[in-house]
């Protein structure tokens, strides 16, 4: 649906995975780094009578919501607006020292996807905006009327993994020599005329050329490998870290940032032993990553590329 009008709210991926994977605490800080409409924390909050969250998210409109779904729980919910890349900044300037589990449920929200002013969605008409927060400095139709057309082409072919991303690459640009491309309608229809362009049923040709405007645009894997880093080295002895990634891009980097932080040594691997001191943060907790059921990819078609990794920081880490 388009607009404001009615909308379904976001269903949290993988609940119930999220919330074993977190081993939820009573009376534990968790802290929810992409609270988006509050899902996840809800039942957090619901199931340990004195668990708090502290819920981060960058879209005002985000946490808005989660201000809704969350008010019944009171001062157990504090909610700051920020890029989760600063969550060591927030949980310090709220003066708690260490959190027993932190959430990062990657990508938009049904409320962003939904809402057709926001830009993300090549399915409805809306302005190229993509900004998950909306005082950042750059928007999808500043990048694909300005960019060069190699460095169109790097980011759809990088962030997109785009095979025919020179193909479109250049022909955004015929396009924008004409008159400035404005819309995502507009946009979406550029792309689908690509020669070449695959024609798999259940994805539209322009889903890898939007993911890679969207990444460009909120900065999102840096924004990630950053996050990964500070927020392992805020969880209490034994406390566990859950993401959900939703493309391989995040997957990649939080699988081989997960077994940096549990396998730092860079010794040369023929050294009997090791002699650079790096010390294991903790310890991966899925060798593979956790996928929704059957019955979750049936009812909720938003899950069904979600794939859930967990950290646990080592006990006297
Ligand atoms: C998939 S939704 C989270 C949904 C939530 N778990 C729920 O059940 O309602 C992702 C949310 O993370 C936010 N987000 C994504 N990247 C972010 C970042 N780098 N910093 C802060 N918030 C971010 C988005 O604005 C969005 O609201």
């Amino acid at each position: 649906m388009t607009g404001r009008g009615v909308r379904q709210r976001h269903i949290p991926v993988l609940l119930e995975e999220v919330l074993k994977g977190l081993g939820i605490r009573e009376g534990g800080v968790y802290l929810d780094a992409t609270v988006g409409e509050g899902g996840h924390s809800l039942e957090i909050l619901r199931r340990s009578a004195r668990a708090q969250v502290i819920g981060i998210d960058q879209d005002p409109e985000a946490l808005a919501s989660a201000g809704a779904a969350l008010g019944e729980f009171g001062q157990r919910v504090r909610l700051c607006r920020r890029n989760f890349r600063y969550m060591g900044e927030v949980v310090q300037e709220m003066g708690v020292p260490a959190v027993d589990g932190i959430l990062l449920d990657l990508g938009v929200s049904s409320l962003q996807l939904d809402l057709s002013e926001r830009g993300f969605s090549f399915s409805q008409d809306g302005p190229l905006d993509m900004r998950m927060d909306p005082d950042g400095a750059l928007t999808a139709g500043m990048i694909v009327n300005s960019y060069s057309e190699e460095d169109l082409a790097r980011i759809i072919s990088t962030y997109g993994e785009e095979r025919l991303s020179r193909r479109i690459a250049q022909a955004i640009a015929q396009e924008r020599s004409k008159n400035p491309i404005t819309t995502t309608a507009g946009l979406a229809v550029i792309v689908s005329r690509v020669p070449g362009m695959s024609r798999v049923k259940s994805i539209h040709p322009a889903t890898r050329t939007f993911q890679a405007l969207r990444i460009e645009v909120n900065d999102e894997l840096n924004a990630l490998r950053e996050a990964l880093v500070s927020g392992i080295g805020l969880l209490v002895p034994g406390g566990r870290m859950a993401v959900i990634s939703f493309h391989s891009l995040e997957d990649r980097i939080v699988k081989r940032t997960f077994r940096r932080m549990a396998d730092p040594c860079e010794c040369p691997p023929d050294f009997p032993m090791c002699v650079c001191g790096a010390l294991p943060m903790g310890s991966v907790r899925t060798r593979r990553p956790i996928i929704p059921g059957e019955s979750e990819r049936r009812d909720n078609p938003r899950s069904r590329s979600a794939r859930l990794r967990i950290f646990e920081r080592a006990p006297r880490a």
